[in-house]
C-alpha cells in the first residue's frame, strides 16, 4: 500500500492500469528501450485526495523534448484570453499589480497581460516551451516552482496579487512544497487560482484517459478544501470550465475567515452525493472503464472486419492511457492526425502508431476517425465539415461508445 503524498496516510487503490509508457513520450523511431512505469490511481480516505500511487521523475516528463504546446486549439486560445481578462479585472485597480503564473507553457495566457503591461513572471521548466513563451514577450523563469523559487521571486519582484496555474497543479507531486511557496509569495489579500481536470467529471463520464503520468492528482472541491486548510488557506470559490473534458477553477485565499461563494458548498454536496469522500464512490469506476474499453475495441474490430480503415485524430497525452490499456495499436489504427509540428512523423508511446500531418487526413478517403482529442469535439467537428460531408464518421467513447 502506498502513502498519500499530501498527508502520508495509506492510499487505497482505485484502478491499476499496469505498465504504461510516458504519455508525452513520442518516439522518433520505434525502439526497444522505451521507458515504462506502473500506472495506478488511488484514493486517500484521510485527506480525500485521488492521486497516482507511483510517480515518474519530473525530468522524465518535462524536459527539453516536451511536446505539449498549449496554443494548438483555437478554443483553448480563446479560453486563456478570457482567463487573462478575469485576472486583469481582478488586479488592474491595485497599485503596481504583480501576477505569477505557474507552468506558463508557451505564454498562451500571460501574453494577454504582457500587452496590458502587467508586471508578471511565468514559470516554465521545459526549455523548448519557455523559449516559445519568451517569443510571446513573457518574462519567464525557467525552473520548477517550490519554496526556493518563491523566495527568489519575492526577493526580486515583491509579493504577488495573483498566483495562477492551469493544468499545472495536478502535475506537481510535492504539492505541500508548492503551497508553502504560494504562502511565501502571495500577498495577504492575494488570490491563488488554479484549474485542472475535475474529479467529478472523470468519475461521472468514466473518462479514465485523464489518468496518466503527468497528472499526479485528480482534484475535487473536497480534497482542495482539505489541502487549503493544511496550509492555512481557504477554498473561496469554484467555477466549472468546459475545457479538457471538464475542469474546475479553484480560488483560494489566505486565512479562514474570507467570504465564501455558495458554489463551494453546492459542488461539495454534489461530490458527497457521489460518495467521493469515501472509497465507495470509486468502486464502480474500474468496471465502467473496462466496459468502455471492451466495447470500443469490439467496435473498432468490427469496422476492420468490414474492410474499412480507421485513423485517429489528436495525438493527445491522454490517449496514451486509452490506447495502451485497451491495447489499440496499428492493427486497428493506421495513423493519428495531429497539428502539432513537433509530433508529426513521430510514433505514439507504447503502441507506436505513426503521427501524420493534418494534410494527410484531409487528402485521405477513410470513413472512420477515432476522436482521441475528444475534449475538442465541438471545435474539430465544426472544422471537419468536408470529411463529414463525404460520409466521414467520428468515434467517441465517453461515457459510452458513439459512432456519428
Ligand atoms: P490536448 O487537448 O492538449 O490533450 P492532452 O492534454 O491529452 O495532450 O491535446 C490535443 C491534441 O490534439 C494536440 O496534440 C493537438 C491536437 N489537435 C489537432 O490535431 N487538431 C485540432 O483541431 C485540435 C483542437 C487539436
Amino acid at each position: 500500500m502506498s502513502k498519500c503524498k499530501i498527508c502520508n496516510d495509506s492510499v487505497m487503490t482505485v484502478i491499476p492500469f499496469g505498465r504504461m509508457p510516458i504519455a508525452n513520450g513520442f518516439l522518433n523511431q520505434i525502439s526497444s528501450d522505451e521507458y515504462f512505469y506502473e500506472l495506478i490511481a488511488g484514493f486517500c480516505p484521510k485527506c480525500l485526495m485521488v492521486q497516482l500511487e507511483k510517480t515518474v521523475a519530473p525530468e522524465m516528463m518535462f524536459n527539453d523534448n516536451y511536446h505539449f504546446i498549449s496554443s494548438t486549439s483555437a478554443a483553448m486560445s480563446q479560453h486563456f484570453s478570457e482567463m487573462a481578462e478575469e485576472i486583469y479585472q481582478t488586479v488592474s485597480s491595485k497599485e503596481s499589480p504583480f501576477v505569477v503564473e505557474l507552468g506558463c507553457n508557451d505564454g498562451i495566457m500571460l501574453k494577454h497581460l504582457v500587452s496590458k503591461k502587467i508586471n508578471h513572471v511565468g514559470i516554465e521548466p521545459s526549455k523548448n516551451v519557455a523559449e516559445l513563451a519568451r517569443k510571446n514577450g513573457v518574462n519567464v523563469l525557467e525552473n520548477f516552482f517550490n519554496q526556493d523559487t518563491a523566495a527568489e521571486i519575492t526577493d526580486n519582484y515583491g509579493h504577488a496579487d495573483i498566483i495562477s496555474g492551469a493544468n499545472v497543479m495536478c502535475h506537481i507531486e510535492n504539492l505541500n512544497s508548492v503551497f508553502e511557496g504560494v504562502c511565501t509569495l502571495l500577498k495577504e489579500d492575494g488570490m491563488l487560482l488554479f484549474q485542472d481536470p475535475y474529479l467529478l467529471d472523470i468519475i461521472k463520464q468514466s473518462s479514465f484517459d485523464q489518468i496518466y503520468d503527468e497528472h499526479v492528482y485528480y482534484f475535487s472541491g473536497l480534497s482542495v478544501s482539505e489541502l487549503a486548510k493544511r496550509h492555512n488557506m481557504q477554498l473561496v470559490d469554484m467555477v466549472h470550465q468546459d475545457v479538457h473534458g471538464g475542469s474546475m477553477r479553484f480560488y483560494l485565499k489566505k486565512g479562514n475567515s474570507n467570504e465564501v461563494s455558495e458554489s463551494v458548498s453546492e459542488y461539495l454536496s454534489q461530490e458527497r452525493a457521489l460518495n467521493l469522500h469515501i472509497i465507495d464512490g470509486y468502486k464502480k469506476f474500474k468496471n465502467n472503464v473496462d466496459k468502455i474499453c471492451y466495447e470500443l475495441k469490439n467496435s473498432l474490430m468490427d469496422i476492420k472486419k468490414a474492410g474499412k480503415r480507421i485513423v485517429g485524430y489528436g495525438a493527445t497525452s491522454k490517449s496514451t492511457t486509452l490506447l495502451n490499456y485497451a491495447k489499440i495499436g496499428t492493427d486497428l489504427i493506421d495513423y493519428i492526425s495531429d497539428n502539432t509540428p513537433t509530433k508529426i512523423n513521430k510514433f505514439t508511446p507504447g503502441v507506436h502508431i505513426p503521427i501524420r500531418s493534418h494534410d494527410i487526413f484531409l487528402d485521405d478517403n477513410h470513413i472512420y476517425t477515432l476522436l482521441l482529442a475528444w475534449n475538442h469535439k465541438r471545435e474539430i467537428i465544426n472544422k471537419e465539415t468536408d470529411y463529414r460531408k463525404r460520409g466521414g464518421k467520428f468515434i467517441t467513447y465517453f461515457p459510452e461508445v458513439v459512432i456519428e
